[in-house]
């Protein structure tokens, strides 16, 4: 990609990768992405972002396209996760006076990735950077999605420069969201960034939300393409996604598979008897629903009981799929426990219990396990250790 200019003395120098499949070894990108850069131009030049190490010579040559290198003078940094602070080293070793601007996670975040000391001015809210002609605002955003998050704000041109917020992995050549052929592709991929970026950090998606400019007209983010047309609608998106439902009752979710209905019998107990508790109760056996709604139910419940037979000394891997699936940032003041139905040793209970104490779920002592077919008795005493597990949010 060529630098492209967005506003008179502001260019994108960032690189596409549209045949990227999978982002940071945990992100899937069908429609591959881009690690976006900004350069702003005027009596002093400043840069916004760098971008991966793997893609720092386009980067730079998109960069002369507009100016030599060696006039840059400062380099923003808004967040310093390796797709964006990668190649901060080689431009220092190409402009060694450069001077870098970030919060004071970022300073640390970024001497940590580099293992250099460099020469960062930190900043906090409210900050400015005269550029002489465009003066420049910090508006630190923490926790979007890391500790160093902050916005740049140019007053002068409505532009917001935001990082990942607002972002996605897709790949628009223009760089404008105006230009995107498949709207629905876009926006499932912006759905599916949001939801992996920011999902665990929703109270902090409505601070940022609020903390925006609100004659903001360009979003430039650091994956994909920049918003204008779209960005009133991506606003509300991200607002809805970040709100919290309102709940009449507290929520429980039943989550298990089941070889021969052994620990179906144990799911239907414990749903009754946390249903008589006064939750709102859903039941789903893995093998019968999608693995990203029962993902979607364990991260929105309560109280979560999963349950699995033991097959080769381990739970199955559907149900272990779900636990994968779990939002570890936001289990705090939620309660969880195993269960299971076994016919020769049962471990499966006893490591699902395991890795919901992992999580930081609150937990019971032990899980709760059944020799082959449960009796009346054992019936009663799932209902109880539901029970039990329900009682650790009261
Ligand atoms: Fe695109 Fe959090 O880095």
């Amino acid at each position: 990609m060529s630098a492209i200019q967005l506003r008179e003395g502001i260019w994108s120098v960032g690189v596409l990768n549209p045949s990227l499949r999978v982002f940071d070894i945990v992100m899937e990108a069908k429609y591959g992405t881009s690690y976006n850069a900004y350069l702003l131009t005027g009596e002093k030049n400043v840069l916004i972002e760098t971008v991966h190490a793997d893609y720092f010579e386009e980067y730079e040559q998109n960069i002369r396209q507009v100016l030599p290198l060696e006039q840059v003078d400062y380099l923003i940094m808004n967040h310093n996760e390796p797709d964006h602070s990668g190649s901060v080293a080689r431009l220092l070793d190409q402009c060694p006076g450069l001077e870098i601007f970030c919060t004071a996670a970022g300073k640390k975040h970024l001497e940590d990735i580099t293992n250099r000391t460099l020469p960062c001015r930190v900043v906090k809210a409210g900050d400015k950077l005269d550029l002489g002609g465009r003066t420049l605002e910090f508006i630190p955003a923490p926790l979007l999605h890391w500790a160093d998050s902050m916005f740049t704000w140019d007053p002068a041109d409505k532009t917001l420069f935001t990082c990942d917020f607002l972002g996605c992995h897709f790949c628009e050549p223009t760089m404008l969201d105006e230009n995107i052929h498949d709207q629905a592709a876009y926006e499932g991929e912006f759905a599916y960034y949001y939801q992996g970026i920011f999902g665990p950090f929703k109270p902090f998606v409505l601070a940022g939300l609020d903390k925006m400019p609100a004659d903001a007209r360009l979003v430039c983010p650091s994956h994909g393409p920049c918003l204008s047309g779209t960005l009133e609608r991506a606003k509300e998106l991200y607002r809805t996604w970040s709100t919290p439902k309102s709940k009449e009752k507290k929520s429980a979710f039943v989550v298990y598979a089941s070889a021969y209905g052994c620990t179906a019998a144990l799911a239907a107990a414990a749903a009754k008897a946390l249903e008589a508790e006064g939750f709102s109760v859903t039941t789903a056996d893995v093998t019968k629903q999608s693995l990203s709604a029962c993902a979607d139910a364990a991260n929105e419940a309560d109280v979560l009981l999963v349950g699995a037979p033991t097959i080769n000394k381990d739970a199955p891997k559907a149900v272990w799929d779900v636990l994968a699936c779990l939002d570890a940032v936001n289990t705090k003041g939620r309660a969880a426990g195993a269960f299971g139905a076994y016919g020769w040793s049962g471990e499966a209970p006893g490591m699902l219990h395991t890795r919901l104490q992992q999580l930081r779920f609150a937990a019971p002592e032990t899980p709760f396990k059944v020799l082959f077919t449960p009796t009346t008795e054992d019936l009663e005493a799932m209902a109880g250790y539901a029970r039990s597990v329900a009682d650790l949010i009261k």
